[in-house]
């Protein structure tokens, strides 16, 4: 049974802003548990953090794809780390750049000893696309927990998510690393976000 109130204590106050790594050489020490929000660019990472803590300034959120190119580092309490990643796929920015930071975000993703789970989000419109297929493998391959939020449900109709939802736990069911249950949030209406944060709690 999950205590729902408990879990939403630690997103009372904003969590301090840390660090932007660009390089991995900047990784803070891992010394905490983290989890860390991955997916697609603008599919809505920043944005959720956001909305995790009843604000709209904890993390750059824009409408132009590739926004967030670093691993911007937030820490909850003192207690645990939270990772808003930069998106995959799709980006506004020069090719390099782009490959740059998405070297940083795959070895990232492969070795962070710490990192407990990976939230992997995806857009309720456009479900799994080949980009996301790759990330799964890689984080099954490197044994990383993961597990699949869908992002912006206000804009599909509830039959459509939830066909979605059907969808993907079918996909999971051949990638070893998958949690298996698939949340469904809106950070523009505030849906799902205690079920996303009591999962976090539990690393704390
Ligand atoms: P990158 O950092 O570029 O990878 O993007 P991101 O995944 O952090 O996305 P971001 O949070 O910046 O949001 C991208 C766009 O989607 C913005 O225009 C948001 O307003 C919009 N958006 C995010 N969440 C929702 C949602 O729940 N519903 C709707 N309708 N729009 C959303
Ligand atoms: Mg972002």
């Amino acid at each position: 049974m999950v205590d729902l109130s408990a879990a939403n204590k630690i997103f009372l106050t904003p969590p301090e802003f840390m660090l932007s790594v660009a390089r991995l050489e900047q990784l803070p020490p891992d010394d905490l548990n983290e989890v860390a929000f991955a997916g697609r660019s603008n599919v809505g990472k920043s944005s959720l953090i956001n909305a995790l803590f009843g604000r709209k300034d904890v993390a750059k959120t824009s409408a132009t794809p590739g926004r967030t190119q670093q691993l911007n580092y937030f820490c909850v309490q003192k207690k645990l780390y939270m990772v808003d990643l930069p998106g995959y796929g799709y980006a506004k920015a020069p090719t390099a750049e782009v490959k740059r930071w998405q070297d940083v975000l795959k070895t990232y993703l492969r070795g962070r000893a710490n990192l407990r789970r990976v939230f992997l989000l995806i857009d309720s419109r456009t479900g799994l696309k080949k980009a996301d297929e790759d990330i799964l493998k890689l984080l099954d391959e490197s044994a990383v927990p993961y597990q699949i939020v869908l992002t912006k449900t206000d804009k599909v109709s509830k039959a459509a998510a939830e066909n979605l939802i059907k969808d993907i736990a079918l996909k999971l069911k051949n990638h070893a690393a998958a949690h298996t249950e698939i949340l469904a949030t809106s950070a523009e209406k505030k849906l799902g976000l205690d079920e996303v944060r009591s999962e976090i709690s539990a690393f704390v």
